[in-house]
């Protein structure tokens, strides 16, 4: 199968392209062999590649910029996704993108999200990225919209390697602890996405595309359990300079303003994802240990 793959090198993308070779050709691109934000140059690359299968792993994730980037941000989180969901309907082939838990605003108190939740996105990240969704699933092609938060990875601009940096230059650590998600390793959203994959592979009758038409749709799919960033940041320290870790103090999103307004609560259950396909991913806390002893 052919498979084309879009942000090659982001956090995701870059563990996708790892792993998908299993599945056959894959033709892994960035920002240089197509720019997202350029729809003729997507619906030319996805004519010439003649994917069967789509993976979107591309998106506009500095959630501060986006705020006064706007309309880049919308080109490429909200027009993008819809150009391939167009493509991928002309072309019967298969369309997974991933969105985001800034989708919902957050004032849940009372249990994690499910799918069935309306979402209402407080920043201009969130209301970009929920217009793809929507775009995609308007489309009619075959889709899988994973869902997930709290991305991490050693490499990158992400928390986690925000923290193993300022552990190195601070003696003192103001971090938020009134936010509560699921970190995410981007390591475990590439391993259940190619467990969906060979979940349909295994069930396949026709096109890959036929097989999942009847189960597109939006799946949450982040590590299991929940912390704020403060918890977040205390498990890295402990679990990587345990006799050198700098001071941590708890500090409220009051005291720590950013252009962007982000949910106060964002879980997200993935009892959908365990129910049609049979995927749990690990605890955070078990994907964080990993995370930090892998040496690749
Ligand atoms: N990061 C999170 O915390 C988080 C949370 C929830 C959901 N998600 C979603 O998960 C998915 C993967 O995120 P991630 O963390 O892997 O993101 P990431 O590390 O920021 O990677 C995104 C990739 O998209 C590429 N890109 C941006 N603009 C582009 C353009 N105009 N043309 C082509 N490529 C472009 C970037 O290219 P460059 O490397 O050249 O900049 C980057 O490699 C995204 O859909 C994201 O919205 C992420």
């Amino acid at each position: 199968m052919r498979i084309l793959l879009t942000g090659k090198n982001g956090q995701v993308g870059n563990e996708l392209n790892k792993i998908l070779p299993q599945f056959g050709e894959v033709i892994a691109t960035g920002r240089n062999e197509m720019n997202l934000a350029d729809p003729s140059q997507i619906r030319r690359v996805v004519q010439q590649v003649k994917p069967e299968l789509i993976i979107n792993a591309g998106a506009y994730t500095a959630v501060d910029k986006a705020e006064s980037d706007q309309e880049l941000a919308k080109a490429v989180n909200g027009i993008a996704p819809k150009i391939l969901a167009e493509e991928a309907k002309n072309k019967d082939a298969l369309l997974i993108h991933y969105s985001t838990d800034y989708s919902y605003n957050g004032e849940m108190n009372h249990r994690p999200y499910l799918e069935s939740d309306s979402p209402a996105p407080n920043s201009v990240y969130g209301k970009t990225k929920l217009e793809g969704d929507q775009a995609i699933e308007k489309s009619g092609a075959s889709h899988l919209i994973f869902r997930t938060g709290w991305v991490y990875s050693k490499r990158g601009e992400s928390f986690l390697h925000t923290i193993l940096t300022l552990a190195k230059e601070k003696k003192e650590l103001r971090i938020v602890n009134d936010q509560t998600g699921t970190p995410t390793w981007c390591r475990s959203i590439a391993e259940a996405t190619c467990k969906a994959i060979n979940n349909i592979l295994e069930k396949r009758e026709d096109s890959l595309s036929k097989t999942v038409s009847n189960i597109s749709g939006v799946y949450h799919m982040t590590c299991q359990g929940e912390t704020n960033w403060h918890g977040f940041a205390q498990m890295i320290l402990e679990l990587s300079c345990p006799d050198n870790m700098p001071k941590l103090l708890a500090i409220s999103t009051k005291e720590y303003p950013t252009p962007a307004i982000r949910p106060t609560y964002s879980v997200l259950s993935n009892s959908k994802l365990k129910k049609n396909f049979g995927i749990q991913l690990p605890h955070w806390e078990h994907a964080l240990k990993q995370c930090l002893s892998d040496i690749s």
